[in-house]
């Protein structure tokens, strides 16, 4: 396991590598998840809502985990949704989940919002313990969907 400085840094532009490590890490997150081509990734990019964040293993190293804020506006509220988490299973245990997950949670305060909301699956136990580490509290509600 290396024990190098782990970056983590919004993306400003698609690269190659980029490309590769979201085809590498989606299926981590769920195994029949479309993979995003450059396009796809170019789009997040230019949503003036979404920041896409990665962690890289080292300053220029490659990229082991990647998370996604959105910061919208209701009427009620600014509010900002945490989506997207994950960390590369070799990467896994040295708190880089913990490092993105807060550094999402920083760029939405700073954003002016009253909360950042997350849903995350009960049987994902070290993501749950990891939310509540950094004061996700849980909030008894109906999630509902609707999937096109
Ligand atoms: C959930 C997930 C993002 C956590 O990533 P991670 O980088 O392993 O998270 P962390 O290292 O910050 O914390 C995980 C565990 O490692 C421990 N840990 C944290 N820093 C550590 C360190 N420096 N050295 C050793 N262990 C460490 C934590 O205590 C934690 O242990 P716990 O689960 O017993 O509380 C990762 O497991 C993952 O990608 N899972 C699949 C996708 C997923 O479920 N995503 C969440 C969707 S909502």
């Amino acid at each position: 396991m290396s024990t190098s400085v782990i970056v983590v840094e919004p993306v400003t532009s698609v690269s190659p590598d980029l490309v590769e490590a979201m085809a590498r890490l989606l299926p981590q997150l769920h195994p029949t998840l479309p993979l995003p081509t450059a396009a796809v990734l170019e789009e997040v990019l230019q949503g003036q809502a979404t920041t896409m964040l990665v962690a890289r293993d080292g300053a220029q190293g490659r990229v082991i985990g990647t998370a996604c804020v959105v910061v919208y506006r209701t009427p009620s509220r600014l509010h900002a949704r945490l989506e997207n988490v994950i960390v590369d299973d070799p990467a896994r245990g040295r708190g880089v989940g913990a490092e993105l997950t807060s550094q999402a949670v920083r760029l939405a305060r700073e954003a002016g919002c009253s909360v950042i909301e997350l849903n995350t699956n009960p049987r994902r136990e070290v993501a749950n313990r990891l939310y509540q580490r950094l004061r996700f509290e849980r909030h008894h509600t109906n999630n509902y969907w609707i999937k096109f």
